[in-house]
């Protein structure tokens, strides 16, 4: 796993310049949907790491934000949110990350999250622990949630749609001690696998927003899983992710609420 593992550092830390050179300048901004947009740094940033990890594993697949992707099944994939927290980036809020995974057969087994403006590289193998700056890291260790510091995040569907997470923030905020909702949920997850959060929940992520940090989550000895506490993958519409102490707590408040209807996307446009 090591020689996969070195490539995705060397490509999100190249992508980090990129994207670190790229802040406080203008930048090219057009829109997938109402407030859903993309920069010209998110695809030259994309286009970065897929070349750099096809050239050295040209047999691979490649799933992008930004580029889309290939049928999922195969042996080998690349899952890439190439800036994860673009609202930030557009408007220089230094809270983003380059998230990079390789999946075997549907599966993560490496992952890395870069955060360039505070210089945070989380990583992950499977069963090779979890780690930031090379630093070995776990959960926290919190067991009653009227202790915890929550986070989530909104999709960009909000506005339109019917069902949100807006109550479910609405019961945590009354039953937590805290929440923040940051704008980047492969960091935050990250944050939950070094014991900064002690918990995060949100509804209509996408595999390129997990697929790396779930890895890191469950390398840090945290719990994932659906709302109701069955098993979760990156493919899923709704994650719960905590240090585990906490997980059936923040499952009991999410199933207060009726079950949202999101539909499920396939993520294997060609
Ligand atoms: C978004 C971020 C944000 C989350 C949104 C995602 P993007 O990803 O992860 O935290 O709340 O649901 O879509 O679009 O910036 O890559």
């Amino acid at each position: 796993m090591d020689k996969y593992l070195k490539e995705a550092i060397a490509a999100a830390k190249k992508s980090g310049s990129l994207i670190r050179s790229r802040v406080g300048k203008t930048k090219t901004i057009n829109y997938k949907g109402a407030i859903d947009l993309v920069t010209d740094v998110d695809k030259a940033s994309e286009r970065l790491i897929k070349d750099h990890l096809l050239k050295k594993f040209p047999q691979h697949l490649f799933l992008g934000e930004e580029s889309g992707g290939q049928k999922e099944g195969c042996a080998y994939r690349w899952i890439v949110d190439p800036i994860d927290g673009t609202t930030n980036f557009a408007h220089d809020f230094p809270y983003f990350s380059v998230s990079i995974a390789l999946e075997i057969n549907c599966q993560p087994v490496v992952g890395v999250v870069y955060d360039p403006m505070h210089d945070e590289l989380f990583y992950a193998t499977k069963g090779g622990g979890a780690f930031l700056n090379e630093k070995k890291i776990r959960v926290s260790k919190i067991k009653d949630m009227k202790k915890s510091l929550l986070c989530t995040g909104f999709a960009y569907e909000i506005k339109g749609a019917r069902d949100s997470n807006v109550e479910h923030f609405v019961d945590f905020l009354m039953t937590a001690q805290a929440i923040r909702r940051m704008g980047s949920a492969a960091l935050d997850l990250c944050y939950v696998a070094c014991g900064r959060f002690d918990g995060f929940w949100e509804i209509g992520l996408k595999p390129w927003d997990t697929a790396a940090a779930i890895l890191v989550v469950t390398e840090a000895g945290g719990k994932l899983s659906k709302f109701n506490g069955s098993k979760y993958s990156h493919y899923d519409q709704e994650i719960l992710a905590t240090n585990g102490s906490i997980h059936t707590q923040m499952s009991r408040i999410l199933m207060r609420r009726p079950k949202p209807k999101i539909c499920k996307i396939i993520w294997n446009s060609t």
